[in-house]
This record gives structure tokens, sequence and C-alpha cells, in this order.
């Protein structure tokens, strides 16, 4: 898979501007009178002095040393939804994790990297603006929701604000530039906030995560075992969840019947110990899609274990199949066509995993029980999953994303256009942009993803479409010779972005219009400035303008953000 390229590590290192110039208000003064003074790692050193010192001097300039304890307030939201602080006076950015906008707080210095530095929040001071009750009550111990406690409006505009500070900042798109408020395009929200999720992947494990207040109550054996979400920072230690609020409720269903059968001595089932490379169970993932028939939800169940024994699972195939909402039926013995609409479909699948890595993807797959596939339907057409699948997490999303990329597309529709869809995954943007195109070429990395673009494009009857399977950061002169000069370049990399080499092919091949669709707004920021502006170190000329940067939320409570960005050829 895709590494980040060095030349963006680079770029970004040297820039970094979203911590320099995101302003922030001071800091009051530490107090001494408060007790965390005396945190046990701070006794040894005079850094709280220094604190004082620094912010009664306005002259002078701050670097907290690391273990200082410091008082702060956060002010945005940043990259990784890591709260953001500034040192009064110097204007020194420390980022906190789970620091929320307007939050007063005492954090420890954790970290040093040069031009910022790491705080652990040790004791919020006062909340942050904004605050609304979590429903989840997971939520601040799980990574995943981070700002379920921030109004939803809230959360909106700070990702809205982070884009935009990118952009400007490491985009170099001056917001003084009069077009800038027409490019810039207020962010779309995620109209299902809860239950959006139609994947979850949830480990076993052999270790508990356990908040500080219980730490002292020390379970072992099956009471130490958990199965549930990854602790934040921890690669062995399982937060134990019944419910996911993200996920739709038939899977939590399920979720919660593993939950209340797994452990059951007489089963004989162990959770994988990621030390010793030892036990059986290791992931339960978790899948809504949707009979295309009824609109009902279709559920997919996949086990990932170390090694193939069915026979051990046999008992939670039985219980899962019995929950009377998740009513398990044989496709092949449906007799009772009304029964279809009182029914989920059920694919059981064990993934076996033999090795050492926490990979969920098995290397054999076994059917336990109903069909190997679920189905769903996005943009219009249909598309069998199997366990291994990628698709949109967020189903309900990823139509207003599509049509986004559509509008943004904007094909004639006479059927004379060649669509080139760069790192097409299952080919799905493709295939929704094919009817209305002459041809489309997609380019995927994953051999199993192209077969399965191959199979989608099958199912709905499209012939005018060609996957490929080729590594887009690996390319040489003869990429392009097997495609016509394309009307439409769609581009979707995931998290590191487009490597050099591609961004300067697409310099060189001058389409019309490029869609850019990114998950990451910095590395979607540094492309378009080269795509624009050019690369001045390498003598490369940019050639296009940025026309509309459309900031979507696809994952409410999570720091995740999406973009669809147009750029037309100058
Ligand atoms: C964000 S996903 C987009 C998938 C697809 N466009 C969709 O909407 O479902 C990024 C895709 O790029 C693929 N990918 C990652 N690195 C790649 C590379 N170096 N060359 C080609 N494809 C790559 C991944 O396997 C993944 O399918």
């Amino acid at each position: 898979m895709a590494t980040i390229p060095s030349h963006a590590l680079r770029h970004l290192t040297l820039t970094r501007p979203w911590l320099r110039k995101i302003s922030c208000t001071t800091s009051p003064a530490f107090s001494s009178q408060d007790p965390l003074l005396t945190y046990p790692d701070n006794s040894n050193n005079n850094d709280t002095d220094h604190t004082k010192k620094t912010t009664n001097s306005k002259s002078q300039a701050f670097f907290p040393k690391k273990n200082q304890v410091l008082e702060l307030e956060c002010e945005s939201l940043a990259f990784k939804g890591k709260g953001v602080c500034k040192v009064a006076d110097s204007g020194f950015v420390l980022l906190c994790d789970n620091a929320l906008p307007g939050e007063r707080f005492i954090g420890r210095v954790s970290r040093k990297k040069g031009s910022y530095a790491e705080v652990t929040k040790l004791k919020t001071l006062s909340p942050h603006r904004d605050l609304v009750d979590a429903p989840c009550g997971y939520a601040s111990y799980c990574g995943g929701c981070k700002t379920q406690n921030l109004s939803y409006e809230a959360q909106l505009r700070a990702k809205e604000q982070q884009v935009r500070e990118l952009v400007i900042h490491v985009g170099k798109f001056s917001d003084k530039n009069p077009d800038f408020e027409c490019i810039m395009k207020p962010i779309v929200p995620c109209d299902v906030q809860f239950h959006y999720r139609n994947k979850m992947e949830f480990s076993f494990g052999t270790q508990k995560w356990l908040p500080k207040e219980v730490l002292h109550e020390k379970p072992d054996g099956i009471d130490n075992y958990a199965l549930g979400l990854h602790a934040p920072g921890y690669f062995d230690k399982i937060l134990n969840v019944d419910k996911c609020l993200l996920q739709s409720e038939p899977a939590n269903k399920i979720l919660a019947t593993v939950q209340d059968n797994w452990k059951d001595p007489e089963l004989g089932l162990s959770p994988y110990n990621v030390h010793s490379h030892t036990g059986f169970l290791k992931h339960l993932v978790l899948r809504t899609g949707r009979d295309m028939k009824t609109d009902l939800p279709e559920l997919m169940v996949n086990f990932v274990t170390s090694s193939y024994k069915p026979e051990m699972l046999k008992p939670l195939v039985e219980k899962i199949s019995a929950i009377p909402e998740v009513v398990g039926v044989k496709y092949a013995n449906f007799v009772n066509v009304d029964l279809l609409y009182f029914v989920y479909m059920v694919s059981i699948m064990n993934n076996v995993n033999t090795s050492v890595g926490n990979t969920s993807v098995g290397e054999e797959e076994y059917t336990l029980y109903g069909k190997s596939t679920i189905t769903e339907s996005l943009g219009g057409l249909t598309f069998q999953i199997s366990a291994n699948s990628f698709f949109q997490t967020n189903t309900h999303q990823a139509e207003v994303l599509y049509k986004l990329i559509e509008d943004c597309a904007g094909p004639r529709g006479d059927a004379s256009e060649i669509v080139l869809d760069l790192f097409c995954g299952t080919g799905t943007i493709g295939l929704t942009l094919a009817k209305k195109a002459k041809h489309v070429y997609g380019y995927e990395v994953v051999a199993q993803a192209v077969a399965d673009a191959h199979r989608n494009a099958k199912l709905n009857g499209i012939s005018n479409t060609t996957f490929l399977q080729g590594d887009l950061n690996k390319i040489d002169e003869n990429f392009g010779k097997h495609f016509p000069k394309p009307d439409i370049v769609i581009s979707d990399p995931n998290r590191p972005g487009m490597h050099m080499k591609l961004i300067k092919f697409l310099l060189r091949l001058k389409a019309p219009k490029i869609v850019y669709v990114s998950c990451n707004p910095a590395t979607c920021a540094r492309d378009i400035d080269y795509l624009c502006h050019g690369v001045m170190e390498q003598n490369i000329k940019g050639c296009y303008k940025l026309k509309s940067i459309q900031p979507v939320d696809m994952f409410p409570h999570t720091p995740h953000i999406e973009c669809v960005c147009l750029l037309e050829l100058c």
C-alpha cells in the first residue's frame, strides 16, 4: 500500500502553517495554588516558575520544556481533531488530544516537536464552548468519536475552518482574492449523525482497558477478556463495548449477542493475545447493507480467527441466527416471499488470518451461514460487498458526495467524454459516471478491488468501463499510453495524497477538468497548490485554476473531513 511520498512529508513539515498562523488568545497565568503544581512528573523542575515568568514578561519568547505544566485555552481544532492552543506572546503552538475550542485546562508538555509541542490534558478548568451531552457512554474513552460532546454546528464550523486554513496556508490561495469566498464553499453537513457507519471492526483481546478510577481492580483471566475498540494509544488494550452509536441498530443487536455469549467457559473460545500470539478470536467485523427489493438492512458478520475451526464458532452462529429481529435465513430456502419483509438477510463469514499482524483480511475465507456477500446501492447502482471489499463507509453521505462529484465533473451526458478514474477502488465513482460517458478508465493498486470493480460493472450491465491494476506511485513514461486523453479526471487518493510522479503526469496530460476528492485536507491543499501554482524547486509550472473546494462531513463526531475540489485547465 501507499506510503507518504517523501516530497509530501518534507513540504508539510517545512511549512506547517496551520500551526503557525492560527490565532489564539492569551493563556491566563498558571495558579501556583493549584494542586497540580506538585504533580509527580513536575516536582523536580521549576518549569512553572518559567511559565509565570513568561506570561508576566511579554517580550520573552516561550519554548516549553518537556513535562512542564501549563494552563491553556484551546482555540480551534487541527488535523486529527487535536485542540490547538497557543502560548501568550510567543505564539508557540501546543496541540492537545481531546481539548475542544474554548476549553481551559491544565496540561503537561509530553513531547516537543520542533516548532510545536504536544500536551496531555490533566484537568479541565472550564469546559469548551458549545458543550452538549455525549449520547454514547464510551465517548470520553473511545478514540473514535472525539467530538461527540461538541454541538454538531460547532463540529462543522471547526472542520470548515480547518479546511480554510489549509487552503490559505498550505494551498497558498489568498483569502484577500475577491474570488476566494466563491471558491471556498461552506461544508455540507451529514443529515444522519448517528448509526451512519455501514462497517465497524471490533477486536477481541486478553487485556481489557479500564479507566483510571477502576485500574486497581486488576481483573485477570476471562474477566480481563474484552471485545470492543482499541483504547487510544494501545495496540494491546481493548475498550469493551456493548454497542456503538455509529453502527446500525441491527448490527448492535449482533454485537450484544456475541458479547453475551463469547466468554461462556463452555464454548472454550479464547481471544487472540497480541503478545504471545496465541488464542483464536481476532476480530468481529459487522457490515450493514441493504436489500434492494425491500429496502431493509442486510447484515454480514465476519469472524476473523487465527485458525479454521468452524465447530468452535457454531454456538455463536446459532445464537446470531436466532436473534428475532435478525433472522438469518439461507437465501436458497426462501419460499414465502412475504417473509422478505420481516427478515434481514444474514451472511456469517470466517476469515482465517494466521499472521501475527493486526489485519482483519484473511488468507482464507469460509461461509459459515447464508450467502457470502451482501448488497448495497449507491448512485442508483447495485453493489455486491464481500467481507474484504472496500466500500464507502457512510452510504447515505456517499450519495451526497457522489452527486457533488458529478456536479463538479459536469459531464455533457452525450456519451462523448472519456473519464479517467484514478484510485478507483471498487469502481463506484467511475461506474456512476459511466452512463453519461463514452468510456471510463479506472486505476487501482489493490487487485481484489479491481476484480470487484469488474464484477460491479457486470452486475449493473455497464460495458463502457476498463479497470486496471497499477500502482499510481510508480508510474513511468508509459503511463497514459493505454487510454485516450481524458476530458475529465477524477482523483480520489487515500490520506497521503498524490505522488509527485502523478502530479507531473497530470500537468503534462492537461485534461480540461480534474475533480480531486480527498479524505485529507492537508495533502489535498498541497496537491492543488502544485497543480495550480506549480513546484518552484523543480521548475514545474502549474496549469490549473481552482474553481471550487467543497468540504463534506462524511463522519460526524470524528475528525475526518472529505473535500471535493474542481480544477479547470487555465
Ligand atoms: C479513498 S479510496 C477511494 C476509492 C474509490 N474512489 C471510492 O470512492 O470508493 C483510495 C483508493 O486508492 C487506492 N490506492 C492507494 N494507493 C494507491 C496507489 N499507489 N496506486 C493506486 N491505487 C492506490 C486504495 O486501494 C483505495 O482503493
